[in-house]
């Protein structure tokens, strides 16, 4: 039986894929914000998963405003980095795991969760770059990825509640899974930001710190959260944050916060890491400092 061995939320901004790329991570304005991403590499190199599903958001370059799946799940073979106007990141191409995401897709979708089902999609920093923070730049991604693909971009984004469901759905899917998989799921986005207009360089760190407490342990405030507390208090694109209850809806109730990184700024946004590990393994799989 595969399972679920912990989660992992992180932010995503692509300027932090563009320092990495250009070699300015030791630059002062970078090195605090790279210096926390080294125990999570660690973590994750330690705990050596042998796939990842990958909960992000998608900015309008594989989907556009004529076709916006609330949630999709890519089931091809491999995932290329896209070219987000700039040319593609100089990131090794995404090895996905069809076998699973099929079943996932089918578990998922007989369980209600209307999914749409991608065979071919170029994938934007919203995956590569919580790839790169996590991995750091090697030849090729260490581990395969089945992507989740939610819609945060035009409203009306899916509940915090429905998010969470679906990750309870997912580790069902997972646990029904008929190999040994060791799976870690991501939830990535955030934390508070707002990108446009009047408001447009928001953060708010108590929002997003009293984010991460509750993610770890009272999860159900989470869940009720209703959308318009978050775009009035981490601004617009701080409702990327409801793909991090995916995540935790996949874990058990009561986890191990191993690691919890936090900065403010990276471009314009403040930016978090935090690992959980299910307790249900027993003893703790690593503890990062
Ligand atoms: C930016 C874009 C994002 O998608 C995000 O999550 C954070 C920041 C940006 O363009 O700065
Ligand atoms: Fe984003």
């Amino acid at each position: 039986m595969a399972q679920i061995i912990a989660g992992l939320g992180t932010s995503h901004v692509p300027a932090i894929g563009a320092a990495l790329d250009l070699g300015r991570t030791e630059e002062p304005y970078w090195q605090p914000l790279f210096n926390g991403y080294g125990p999570a590499q660690e973590w994750l190199a330690r705990v050596d998963p042998d796939v990842v599903i990958l909960v992000y958001n998608d900015h309008g370059t594989a989907f556009s405003l004529e076709v916006i799946p609330t949630f999709a799940i890519g089931v091809a073979r491999e995932f290329p980095p896209a070219d987000e106007g700039w040319g593609p990141r100089p990131v090794p191409v995404v090895q996905g795991h069809p076998k699973l995401a099929w079943h996932l897709a089918e578990s998922l979708i007989l369980d209600e969760f209307d999914l749409t089902i991608v065979n071919e999609m170029d994938v934007d920093h919203g995956l590569t770059v919580p790839l790169s923070v996590t991995c750091g730049q090697p030849e090729a991604w260490p581990f395969p990825v089945v992507p989740l693909s939610v819609n945060v971009i035009q409203y009306p984004p899916p509940t915090g509640k429905r998010c969470f469901d679906l990750g309870r759905a997912i580790r069902k899917a997972v646990e029904a899974y008929d190999e040994d998989l060791r799976v870690v799921i991501f939830g990535t986005g955030g934390m508070s930001h707002q990108l446009h207009g009047e408001r447009a360089g928001v953060i708010n760190s108590d929002f997003d710190r009293r984010f991460l407490d509750d993610l770890t342990r009272d999860p159900q405030r989470l869940i009720d959260l209703p959308h318009i507390e978050y775009v009035r208090e981490a601004g617009a694109e701080g409702i990327e944050l409801v793909m991090w209850l995916i995540m935790r809806g996949a874990l058990n109730r009561d986890i191990t916060e191993v690691y919890r990184h936090y900065h403010v700024p990276a471009s314009n946004t403040a930016t978090g890491l935090i690992i959980f590990e299910n307790e249900a393994e027993g003893a703790p799989l690593a503890r990062a400092s």
